[in-house]
């Protein structure tokens, strides 16, 4: 049984295997055709914070795949004075196949995983978001058609999205760069984990969102202040100001993609022409959440 609850939980063989089963699904639903790989199974999903993408995009996978999914929100009283996140992982893992968690604290998933004999994913933590970097580079090969000794750009906050790509980038041979403000860059405790996960991985950060583009593939952001951040939104938009991806930014890399992993703040880390424009894939990667999430199911399951 695998849990996956950081993207580092995969190899890059296995990431390979994965978009390779997403790939050949996601040509089959283009054809109007749904492989049913995992008929009668159960996917739970436990979720302490708002979704669209990641909720969604599971359940139509696992109805697409011949299974079918049940939605735990508030009320189910997950990680709540209701009961322990132990007795509750215990609990849940009878009648599910697998269990997706999105949690406020990335320890809450780890303890559900810990009591859980089901695999757990990581639906989004405060930590990290392993289905979002994936689809993500998924996207970027889909479209160049490789991803190792590419540069992927990240332009705002080193958050959650932001630390699942620098791995899965760094997994898959390709240059991470983190353009950001000082105190929003990686911390000195995850940059120490990339070094021992990641020797050989080139993973720079630096505070000028221009030279950061130049030569880039893709130029990638996300909110400034992410769930459970809401009362530092003032001060975090003032300092991310200069990191706005505009059309100005956009000029020094006319050849780069954008994307997000959306919701986006329009106005706010991303101007409408960008996010609207003809380099902005943002719609195709949430389609291929769903498409890298069978994937990953059925790799996970279908054995
Ligand atoms: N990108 C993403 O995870 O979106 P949701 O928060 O809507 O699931
Ligand atoms: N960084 C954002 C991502 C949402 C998909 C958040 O955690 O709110």
């Amino acid at each position: 049984m695998r849990h996956i609850l950081v993207p580092e939980d995969l190899t890059a063989h296995e990431i390979e295997a994965i978009f390779a089963i997403s790939h050949d699904l996601e040509s089959k639903y283009d054809a109007g055709l749904r492989d049913a790989l995992l008929p009668g199974r159960v996917l739970a999903l436990v979720f302490e914070k708002p979704s669209l993408r990641t909720r969604v995009s599971f359940e139509a996978a696992m109805a697409h795949l011949g299974g079918s999914s049940v939605f735990l929100g508030e009320d189910a009283g997950f990680s709540s004075s209701r009961e322990s996140v132990a007795d509750f992982g215990r609990v849940l893992s009878q009648y599910a196949d697998a269990i997706v968690c999105r949690s406020k604290a990335h320890d809450t998933i780890l303890a559900l995983a810990a009591a859980a004999t089901v695999p757990v994913i990581n639906g989004l933590s405060d930590y990290t978001h392993p289905c979002q970097a994936l689809a993500d580079v998924y996207t970027l090969k889909e479209r160049v058609g490789r991803v190792a000794g590419l540069t992927f750009t990240f332009v705002g906050d080193g958050n959650n999205v932001a630390r699942s790509l620098a791995v899965v980038c760094g997994l898959l041979g390709m240059r991470f760069v983190l353009a950001a403000p000082r105190q929003y860059q990686f911390t000195p405790a995850f940059r120490e984990h990339l070094r021992n996960i990641l020797p050989h991985a080139e993973i720079v950060e630096t505070t000028d969102p221009v030279a950061a583009v130049e030569d880039t593939a893709v130029v990638y952001t996300d909110v400034w202040a992410s769930m459970g951040q809401e009362q530092e939104r003032a001060v975090r938009l003032e300092a991310f100001k200069p990191y706005q991806v505009n059309a100005a930014l956009m000029q020094h890399c006319p050849q780069a993609i954008f994307m997000h992993c959306l919701p986006a703040r329009r106005g706010e880390e991303v101007t409408d022409d960008v996010i609207d424009g003809p380099q902005s894939l943002v719609v195709d990667e949430a389609a291929n959440r769903m498409h890298v999430q069978k994937g990953l199911l059925a790799w996970l399951l279908a054995k």
